[in-house]
């Protein structure tokens, strides 16, 4: 790294980890998904860390394979909201972010519920923005497959900008309170919007909350996303966590933000990670293997194999090699999973050759191709290679996402952050009240935030 570069501070938070194969829930420790203690369980974990946020994804609908319910789904997912304004109350300054669907919300309401989570938490509040991808989610909502991919993005920038414009709409000496001249506040402006997805005409019902605008963040990889979480976000969440994925991810999404006016540094970039930790590297990678075989039973990775075949192919042995059928193009066998896969023939024909090559089972491969960032090694080993990733500008830092709730995150604040912490690329303590301070960014209402340099000691 060269000498003139300043030391960039490690950015952390941590994914309840929900709905998701990474989850092992047939593990006897893990707990209830649903239980308030599992969520304060997490999150004051996460605060001990000195995370920077707490993260909450979305699914609208349980997602259905063969016209059945994931087991997966079926752990719950309790309303995102209700969960993190519980939490303001028992974390003081842990940010608290939500993923919350721009398609199917109305963005006075989204802008109401956002600014009250900032007012109650004292100015910890983020919204992660996603458009969903599926009519089947939109079913939900009687309006199956109304919008186009593209025009979701146009609804989800709208979506913002008259969010944006509602928190905005309360000049700074608004509120009087004269008691004796019996004045509570000055009028209130009425906020105007007339766009091709709204029509609005509101005057807003709170004053500018702690953070002025709750922190954004964006998770959605086309182009269109892409450009949508250069214009608009504060971090991206975001799968391209390999060093060279991650590497090239950056630098795209960096040289994105000069045209809509923004700095290199108005934008976070952090990728989902696991992690596996042991005494040795060794004890490490075995206690990963063990866990991606938890992570990927017999029956889900047939499942995942028929998400490509688009048939049924139960009557495979999960420990044999792949079908030598083809894929039958039917993308539609999984409902309501978002699909990376665009091509399922030249994904079946990929999956093959790399069986063959590396003589795979079923079970074998899917383990192997289902493989998110996965950090694995001793808590020194660990800490240097997160530190390498964001020193080298791979990422900002990392969205954790532990495989067992509530306690899979325990180890990683023990083990890990000190180790972090002696390198000089995390904090000692909070320097800031705010997930703006944690995160280094501006107060779009112009209070000063945190320079990043300052964070870590
Ligand atoms: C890393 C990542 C995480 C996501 N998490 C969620 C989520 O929790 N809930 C959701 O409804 N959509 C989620 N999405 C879906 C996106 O918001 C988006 O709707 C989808 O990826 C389609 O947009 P795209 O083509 O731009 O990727 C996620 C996408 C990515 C890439």
């Amino acid at each position: 790294m060269s000498s003139t570069k300043p030391r960039k501070s490690v950015h952390l938070a941590a994914h309840f980890p929900g709905v998701n194969n990474t989850t092992v829930w047939s593990d006897p420790a893990s707990k209830s998904q649903i239980d308030f203690e599992s969520f304060v369980h997490l999150a004051r974990t996460a605060e001990r860390g000195l995370f920077d946020f707490f993260f909450l994804a979305e699914g609208l609908r349980l997602r259905e394979h063969l016209g059945r319910i994931h087991d997966l789904d079926v752990v719950g997912r309790p309303d995102t909201f209700t969960v993190l304004n519980a939490l303001a109350g028992v974390t003081e300054k842990l940010g608290l972010a939500g993923t919350i669907n721009s398609t199917y919300n109305e963005p006075f309401e989204l802008a109401k519920q956002f600014a009250s989570l900032d007012h109650l938490s004292g100015g910890r509040a983020a919204w992660n923005v996603v458009t969903s991808s599926d009519a089947f989610t939109g079913e939900n909502f009687r309006r199956g497959g109304y919008l186009e991919h593209s025009d979701r993005y146009r609804r989800a920038a709208e979506t913002v900008e008259v969010a944006r414009a509602l928190w905005d709409s309360w000049p700074a000496d608004t509120l009087v309170v004269d008691r004796d001249a019996g004045v509570f506040a000055k009028d209130i402006p009425e906020t105007r919007h007339r766009g091709r997805q709204f029509d609005i005409a509101a005057r807003f019902v709170l004053p500018p909350s702690p953070q002025g605008h709750p922190v954004l963040l964006q998770a959605g990889d086309s182009d269109d996303g892409r450009e949508f979480g250069a214009a608009t976000a504060d971090a991206i969440f975001t799968g391209h966590g390999t060093l060279e994925a991650g590497r090239t991810f950056y630098a795209d999404m960096k040289g994105r933000l000069a045209k809509y006016g923004r700095g290199h540094d108005e934008l976070k970039i952090l990728p989902a990670a696991t992690f596996v930790l042991g005494d040795t590297a060794a004890e490490a990678e075995e206690r990963a293997r063990h866990i991606r075989y938890q992570q990927v039973g017999p029956q889900t990775a047939i499942a995942f194999l028929e998400q490509v075949w688009g048939r049924d192919l139960s009557g495979y042995d999960p420990d044999g090699p792949l079908p030598d059928v083809d894929p039958s193009g039917d993308v539609n066998i999984t409902r309501g999973r978002v699909r990376h896969a665009k091509d399922p023939r030249a994904v079946a024909e990929a999956w093959r050759a790399k069986a063959e090559a590396e003589n795979l089972s079923i079970r074998e491969l899917i383990i192997e191709v289902t493989a998110r960032q996965q950090f694995v090694g001793t808590p020194a080993e660990v800490a240097e290679r997160i530190d390498e990733y964001v020193q080298t500008d791979a990422a900002d830092g990392f969205i954790l996402v532990p495989h067992l709730t509530p306690g899979g995150l325990d180890e990683f604040v023990d083990r890990v952050v000190p180790e972090l912490q002696e390198r000089g690329s995390f904090r000692t303590e909070y320097a800031g009240d705010t997930l703006r301070d944690h995160l280094g960014l501006r107060h779009p209402h112009h209070r000063t935030s945190v320079h990043e340099g300052a964070r870590a000691s």
